[in-house]
């Protein structure tokens, strides 16, 4: 069974893509604080009372039907991505998947839930249930390549013996990521890294707080899926317009969007998206591809 569910060619292929998340040191910029964004914008567009929670959208229900095989124990994350965890985190950032109409509500929590997929998936092309039931089999990174230190980050330095890669849904990857979301979320992101991949609820609020978090020139996934990004002329020109797709650009644009990209990869993404919004009852909206954007924002 091992065998079946990690042929080597799907290893092969996630150590390339499933793991590429989170991992662009364009990312970085200097000037730029999270703590000026962080909670301060969470807290002012906080969840409108009126609206239900991402628990009404994603049932218990619906997550294990969305996430048939995440307990297998073939999976390395078995039994780590539990729904309270997800939903505890949620409640973290109460405006993720509480903007705008039930069906940009849907949509957006379709989209996370797809990206999150992708970077842990265990599926393949011919795996029981599609290759899109396999989501959040993964929680860290196979066979890292580097330890993901950036020294030029100077503001976020790595801590000697500690490794920054892929870990939890987003795979939250390089010491400027990991730095910045332990400051916001109360952990010692550069010191414990593996907390990352050792604490379920700690997992989850990571990929919520890169889900959430502006960089500038980057705009924060949620503001692109719930309509208040705004692209500016260089966007425009660059075809980065809203749309799933452009979620994909924010995630890992530098090596999947435009010509010459990874459009396997980017297919493997709009999968488990049309999937979730399917079992939403919400329509994907347009621009679910990057190839033809431009990846690098700014
Ligand atoms: C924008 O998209 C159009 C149509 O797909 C394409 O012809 C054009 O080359 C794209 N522009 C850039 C800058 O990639």
């Amino acid at each position: 069974m091992a065998r079946r569910l990690f042929p080597a060619v799907l290893v092969a292929a996630l150590s390339v893509i499933s793991n590429a998340g989170v991992s662009e040191a364009w990312w970085w910029s200097p000037g730029w604080r999270w703590d000026s964004l962080f909670p301060a914008p969470a807290a002012d567009r906080g969840r409108d009372e009126h609206r239900p929670p991402v628990s009404s959208i994603v049932t218990a229900k619906v997550y294990r039907d969305m996430f048939p095989h995440k307990d297998d124990a073939d999976c390395p994350a078995h039994n780590f991505y539990n729904y309270t965890p997800f939903v505890r985190a949620a409640e973290l950032f109460p405006a993720f998947g509480a903007e705008g109409d039930a069906a940009t509500r849907r949509r957006e929590v379709a989209a996370f839930l797809a990206q999150i997929s992708h970077e842990t998936t265990g599926g393949w092309a011919t795996a029981p249930g599609g290759p899109f039931a396999w989501g959040l089999c993964f929680k860290e990174e196979i066979s890292p390549p580097s330890d993901y230190c950036d020294a030029t980050s100077t503001q976020w330095p790595c801590v000697a013996g500690k490794s920054y890669h892929g870990r939890g849904p987003i795979q939250l990857s390089w010491n400027f990521n990991y730095g910045p979301a332990g400051q916001a979320l109360g952990f010692d992101g550069l010191g414990n890294p593996e907390l990352v991949a050792g604490d379920p609820d700690v997992a989850f609020q990571t990929a919520l707080w890169f889900w959430m978090t502006p960089r500038p020139p980057k705009p924060s996934c949620h503001d692109v899926m719930v309509g208040r990004y705004c692209p500016s002329a260089d966007d425009v020109q660059a075809n980065r317009t809203a749309g799933f797709g452009l979620t994909t650009n924010i995630i890992n644009g530098g090596i999947e969007c435009g010509p010459g990209g990874a459009p396997q990869a980017v297919a493997d993404r709009i999968g488990f998206f049309r999937r979730y919004c399917a079992m939403l009852g919400v329509d994907t909206g347009p621009n679910l591809d990057c190839a033809h954007q431009q990846a690098s924002f700014g």
